[in-house]
């Protein structure tokens, strides 16, 4: 299969009209333009990421675009959203309703921009909490919005470290997600804010998968 047509397939379910530059244009009057700027850098980080492990870069890029589209909505918003999407809402989402505008932002792509890609959509849906057993797209916005360079730098040193810590790897995705799961826990911790349980099963996850595996 040529190149040119394993990118098509990997772009399947995103409407040609849906440039990185309409994508751009859909997020800028959503946010503040403190957020813009976070967006602007996600997207950005995304791109390389994905073209430091083989990843599409412009579906990573326009993740990045799309992912904090709901970042803005109140909480209440967002539990209302989500429970006239049908989620099932534990007490932790009821109660911290930002932890949904991952999956409220996933649900816009699809109602407003008319994406049907399913990897896309879950990479957006999942850029806050994570999930066990992700795809590697998923992996690099998670991590690109960890890695953006407002973060402070006692957060996201460790996570580039983790991307270059196996060189037979060109970026070591799932050291990187042990480590930004881990200061993420540990930055919840010492900030007295609730845990979802999905970050304890998707730290665990890499864990167990950064220990066993032979690479
Ligand atoms: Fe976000
Ligand atoms: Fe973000």
């Amino acid at each position: 299969m040529t190149k040119n047509s394993l990118t098509k397939i990997k772009r399947k379910g995103i409407p040609e009209e849906l440039t990185l530059d309409a994508a751009r244009r859909w997020a800028k009057p959503r946010v503040t333009e403190k957020r813009f700027k976070h967006i602007e850098g996600v997207a950005a980080v995304a791109k390389d990421l994905a073209e430091r492990s083989g990843e599409d870069p412009f579906l990573a890029e326009l993740a990045g675009w799309i992912h904090d589209g709901c970042k803005e909505w109140k909480d209440k918003e967002l539990v209302k959203t989500a429970l006239e999407l049908g989620m099932q809402l534990n007490d932790v989402e009821k109660e911290n309703g930002h932890l949904l505008h991952g999956p409220v932002a996933a649900l816009l792509a699809k109602r407003e921009l008319g994406i049907r890609n399913q990897e896309l959509i879950d990479a957006i849906s999942e850029h806050t909490l994570g999930k066990v057993e992700m795809t590697d797209l998923s992996k690099v916005v998670y991590l690109a919005d960890c890695l953006e360079a407002s973060r402070p730098a006692d957060f996201t040193d460790p996570i580039w470290a983790a991307l270059d810590s196996h060189p037979e790897l060109l970026a070591d995705l799932d050291s990187a997600m042990l480590v930004a799961c881990d200061l993420t826990l540990d930055s919840l911790i010492k900030s007295s804010r609730m845990i979802h349980i999905k970050t304890v099963d998707v730290r665990n996850y890499f864990l167990r998968l950064v220990k066993e595996r032979i690479v």
